[in-house]
């Protein structure tokens, strides 16, 4: 072939790419609480996928992206759930994000499978809610991400041999329970009670319970509350009622230290484990620069947390998921980028996995230690690539 001609052939080729990656205008709904005690949850999810779009305004293949956001309020179901029809029907949104608490993720479950339309989790953790539709996907974590380590390690590293669990008493909140137990009792701990707490909405006096606990003298206490303001008086009552000193150790997931509450959980918190997938203290490159790139978009005084990280990923795994379609964009073209995408996060590497749509991650221990004037979190320990423990031990709804 001649020069010319094959000069003729390429633009041919090239002009056909065009046409067909033309943009387009992809609508996403958020619904995350803004208002109410959980609002500083949305915030946080805000500012992580503000920060990804504002650091990767070319990564959507050319699509002008348009956010149709919405007030959850409460963590109760029904106002998602009128959300997410409105988003779909009125909206015509091409996929929806969000979702702090599972109630709402599950409410909204069945209106995305008769909608079509992507869900992607940047929070909601109850272990079986990908499986109620197959277009959810999650890049937040399972309680068993964290309830099922702690449980191994507590019984293997932390001597203890007995355990009392308490709870929220709402969906993660049973599946936290059911996979510290898991993960405690299948390593030879026992756990001598599980009590509910009181609900996600308001933040319970958590006294009368604790002080059954302490009555009860187990080596552990394992506490999963929906972090925010309860974190802060799960640690306060440890304190107030002198568990510490009567030798029961507070150990959970991380939701219990999130990074945006432990400046105010008071000295007592030195020296507590949780297990998680992210602390805005990780040494890590790629989360010193998010920290650094965080700090500098909201203030010094701000911080990520997990959520915060969750809106950033979020928001990285819809990217692909749009520019991986190269034109029309479709809830099947979304689900199949979203299987397998994997990612360098400021958590460190993360992938959906293909078969649950749900995240594989570390889960690491961690322990808060007093430093400079403040509490931080140190990674003591890893497991790596952790696939979701509920579904790959296929127990109860997992299955
Ligand atoms: C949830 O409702 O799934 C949830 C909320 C807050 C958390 C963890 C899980 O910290």
């Amino acid at each position: 072939m001649s020069l010319r001609k094959l000069t003729l052939a390429l633009s041919a080729v090239a002009a056909m790419a065009a046409t067909s990656a033309v943009a387009k205008t992809v609508r996403i709904g958020v619904v995350l609480p803004y208002s109410g005690g959980a609002a500083q949850f949305g915030e946080q999810i805000d500012r992580g996928m503000n920060l990804y779009l504002n650091q990767n305004k070319d990564a959507f293949g050319g699509h002008e992206v348009v956010i149709v956001k919405r007030d959850s309020k409460r963590p109760g179901g029904d106002i998602a759930k009128n959300a997410v029809q409105e988003l779909i029907t009125r909206e015509k949104v091409n996929l929806l994000t969000g979702f702090v608490f599972s109630p709402n993720a599950i409410a909204s479950a069945p209106l995305v499978t008769q909608g079509k339309v992507p869900m992607v989790i940047m929070n909601a953790g109850t272990a079986w809610i990908p499986s109620l539709s197959p277009y959810i996907a999650r890049v937040s974590f399972t309680m068993w991400h964290a309830g099922y380590p702690m449980g191994q390690y507590a019984h293997d590293k932390l001597s203890c041999k007995t355990a009392a669990i308490g709870f929220t008493d709402y969906p993660p909140g049973k599946d936290s329970r059911n996979a510290f137990t898991k993960g405690f009792e299948s390593s030879g701990g026992k756990v001598l009670e599980a009590i509910p707490m009181g609900g996600p909405r308001e933040v319970p006096d958590f006294t009368p319970f604790f002080q059954r606990v302490k009555n009860a003298k187990p080596d552990c206490f394992y506490v999963f509350v929906p972090a925010g303001n309860h974190s802060v008086a799960v640690v306060k009552t440890y304190t107030n009622i002198g568990m510490k000193d009567a030798g029961i150790r507070l150990i959970g997931p991380g939701d219990i230290t999130q990074d945006t509450k432990l400046q105010s959980m008071g000295a007592e918190a030195d020296g507590m484990i949780t297990v998680h997938h992210y602390s805005a203290d990780y040494k890590t490159p790629v989360n010193e620069a998010f920290v650094k790139a965080w700090k500098a978009a909201y203030g010094d005084d701000t911080t990520p947390d997990f959520m915060g990280v969750a809106g950033y990923d979020g928001m990285a795994a819809i990217a692909h998921a749009i520019s991986a379609q190269n034109g029309d964009v479709t809830a099947d073209g979304t689900m199949k980028a979203l299987k397998g995408w994997s990612f360098d996060s400021p958590r460190g590497k993360i992938t959906i996995d293909p078969d649950t749509r749900d995240i594989v991650q570390d889960s690491n221990v961690h322990k808060v230690v007093a430093k400079d004037g403040r509490l931080m979190i140190e990674v003591i320990d890893t497991i790596p690539q952790v696939k979701d423990p509920c579904k790959a031990l296929k127990i109860g709804k997992c299955k």
